[in-house]
């Protein structure tokens, strides 16, 4: 069974990545999906998000990074994928997880959107908390992979 992870990713946490690991034992592949949204002003492109996602995935085989734009059922169609994976942190964002979920069933009735609990560590954490903090020159070392670590540096400097 090929499952997608889609999201925005700018940038990849280490709670992303967590989830990442763990449906790359459920599913035969994982693919992670960064979307496209050319109304969002990102931190970083779409090819720096890939190459971010891919150095801190490549101990994992079954796992392929893409990008792509539109629906996401209509992505995971294309790549015969019949699972949406996603992580949920907290209460908050179970309204609209569950919303999307049932969202994407009624414009294909072929996916199933599986959720994962995020690590206890990882349940505060964000993109948005990463980029806050390291916005004011906090440290970001504990919440981020440590290969990107570099790409933030710079993006700050
Ligand atoms: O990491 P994010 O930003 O929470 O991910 C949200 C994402 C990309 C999964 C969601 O916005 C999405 O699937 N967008 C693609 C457009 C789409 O398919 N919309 C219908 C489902 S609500």
């Amino acid at each position: 069974m090929i499952a997608i992870y889609p999201g925005s990713f700018d940038p990849i946490t280490l709670g992303h990545l967590d989830i990442i690991e763990r449906g790359s034992h459920l599913f035969e592949q994982i693919i992670v999906a960064v979307l496209c949204n050319p109304s969002k002003q990102p931190m970083f492109s779409v090819e720096t998000r890939l190459a971010q996602i891919q150095r801190c995935t490549q101990h994992l085989t079954n796992v392929k990074v893409d990008s792509f734009m539109g629906l996401t059922v209509d992505y995971a169609k294309q790549q015969q994928a019949t699972v949406l994976l996603r992580g949920l942190r907290v209460l908050s964002d179970f309204e609209k997880e569950l919303q999307m979920a049932h969202t994407n069933q009624t414009l294909w009735d072929g996916i199933e959107t599986v959720f994962l609990a995020t690590a206890k560590e990882y349940s505060f954490l964000s993109s948005s908390i990463v980029k806050e903090i390291a916005k004011f020159g906090g440290n970001v070392n504990h919440l981020v992979p440590a290969s990107i670590l570099d790409d933030i540096c710079l993006y700050y400097r």
